[in-house]
C-alpha cells in the first residue's frame, strides 16, 4: 500500500525568501489547554504536571484557556487585519494544547467564533480522538472545521494501553472515526499515527490498510523526544517530524511564518520547548498588546534581523528545529539582505 508522505507541517507552497517579512504569521497555534486524558510515553504533557511551564499554566488558568480571553484574541487579530492589511487572512490557525483540544468545554464556541470572525484560510485542531462522540463530530463540522487531525496511539487496544495507558474501546473508536469521515462534509481528516506506537514493516502497512479508507490523509509521524523531551536536536536523528529529508539551511526561518500563543495570551514566534518552557524569543502578550505592536517590529523585529545577520543567541545558538520542520521552499539562506532591506522599512 502506497504512503502518503508529504508534509502537513508548512501550510503554504510560498518560496518564502521572496515574502518575508509577512504581515500575517502562515501559521498561528493557539494552546488552549494543559488537561489530557491519555499519557502518551514519547509527549512531554506524561510528565507534564511535574514540569515549571505547567505548573504556571495550572496554577493561573487552571489548565484551560478561558472563553472571553480566547475571544481577546481572535480580536485583536482581526483588528490588525483591517488596520494592516485588509482582506488578507492567516494561511492555517490551529487550535491545539499541551493536553487534549475535545477536552476544552468552549470548543466548538471557539471554532464558531473563529469562523465568524472570518481572519484565518482554514481552521484545524489537533485531537487523539477519544471524545469524538457522533455530536461531538456533528457540532465540529457544524461549526465550520476545516481540518481535523487525529493522533493515533496504535492499531489495536494493546498498543493503546502500552502507549497512552488508555483502556479503548477500540470498536466504538473505529466506529466514530468512521462517522465523522462520513460527515466531514468539506473537513479535511487527517490520521496520523506516533511511530513509536508501531512494530515494524508489518505494523506499518496494516496501519494504512486500517485507517486509509477512511481518512482523507494518512500518514506515520516520526516521534521526537521522549518523555519530557520536545523535539531535541542535539539528541535525535536527523529525521524530520513527518520523514523528509532536513533542510539544509543556517537560517532559522520558524519566526518568520509561526505564531504560537498560549493560555496566557504570551506569544513566541517559536514553538520549540521543553518542559522548562518555550525556547525560541517571546515577543509580546495578545491579551494586552495589538498585534501591530508584536508583529515584525519591537522584540520580534530585532529577533529577525539577528537571525538574517546570522546572531543567534541563548537556545536559538546551533538550533535545528527549523531544519525539522521546514521543506526546501522555505531556505532564506543567500537572501539576508533583500530581506533586511524589506525588514527595516516597517
Ligand atoms: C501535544 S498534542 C495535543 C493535541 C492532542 N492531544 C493530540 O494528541 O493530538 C499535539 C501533537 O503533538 C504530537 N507530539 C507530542 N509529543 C511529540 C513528540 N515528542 N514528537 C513529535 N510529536 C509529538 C502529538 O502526536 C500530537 O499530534
Ligand atoms: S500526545 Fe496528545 S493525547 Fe497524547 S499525552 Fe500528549 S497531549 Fe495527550
Ligand atoms: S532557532 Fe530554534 S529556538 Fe530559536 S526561534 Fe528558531 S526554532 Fe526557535
Amino acid at each position: 500500500m502506497e504512503s502518503v508522505m508529504k508534509t502537513t507541517y508548512n501550510p503554504h507552497s510560498t518560496i518564502l525568501h521572496e515574502v518575508v517579512p509577512v504581515d500575517l504569521p502562515f501559521h498561528a497555534v493557539i494552546q488552549l489547554i494543559s488537561l489530557c486524558n491519555f499519557k502518551c510515553n514519547y509527549c512531554l504533557q506524561s510528565d507534564f504536571s511535574g514540569s515549571p511551564l505547567a505548573q504556571r499554566f495550572l496554577k493561573s488558568h487552571k489548565g484551560l484557556m478561558k472563553f472571553d480571553d480566547f475571544k481577546t484574541v481572535i480580536d485583536n487579530f482581526s483588528a490588525y487585519i483591517a488596520q494592516k492589511c485588509p482582506g488578507k487572512k492567516i494561511k492555517l490557525l490551529s487550535l491545539s494544547g499541551f493536553g487534549e483540544t475535545l477536552m476544552h468545554p468552549d470548543i466548538i464556541q471557539m471554532i464558531k467564533y473563529t469562523k465568524q470572525a472570518n481572519i484565518a484560510e482554514k481552521i484545524q485542531i489537533f485531537s487523539n480522538g477519544s471524545l469524538l462522540t457522533k455530536q461531538m463530530s456533528d457540532n465540529l463540522v457544524d461549526a465550520g472545521l476545516d481540518i481535523l487531525k487525529i493522533s493515533l496511539q496504535g492499531i489495536n487496544p494493546d498498543a493503546y494501553k502500552k502507549t497512552c495507558d488508555f483502556n479503548i474501546d477500540w470498536d466504538v473508536f473505529i466506529s466514530q472515526l468512521k462517522y465523522f469521515y462520513n460527515n466531514r462534509k468539506n473537513c479535511f481528516l487527517y490520521l496520523k499515527v506516533a511511530d513509536v506506537a508501531l512494530n515494524g514493516e508489518e505494523d506499518e502497512k496494516r496501519f494504512f490498510e486500517l485507517f486509509s479508507p477512511f481518512a482523507d490523509n494518512a500518514n506515520i509521524e516520526h516521534i521526537t523526544g521522549g518523555n519530557g523531551v520536545y523535539y531535541d536536536p542535539n539528541t535525535e536523528e536527523h529525521r524530520s517530524v513527518v520523514r523528509n529529508e532536513l533542510i539544509d539551511d543556517t537560517i532559522c526561518n520558524i519566526s518568520f511564518r509561526l505564531l504560537e500563543l498560549n493560555m496566557d495570551g504570551e506569544t513566541w514566534a517559536c514553538a520549540r520547548f521543553d518542559e522548562s518552557g518555550y525556547k525560541g524569543p517571546m515577543i509580546g502578550n495578545m491579551l494586552t498588546t495589538p498585534f501591530a505592536e508584536i508583529w515584525n517590529v519591537g522584540v520580534h523585529g530585532k529577533f529577525l534581523k539577528s537571525t538574517l545577520e546570522h546572531n543567534m543567541q541563548g537556545n536559538c545558538k546551533g538550533c535545528l528545529y527549523a531544519n525539522f520542520l521546514s521543506t526546501n521552499a522555505d531556505i532564506l539562506r543567500g537572501h539576508e539582505e533583500e530581506i533586511l532591506e524589506r525588514l527595516n522599512k516597517f
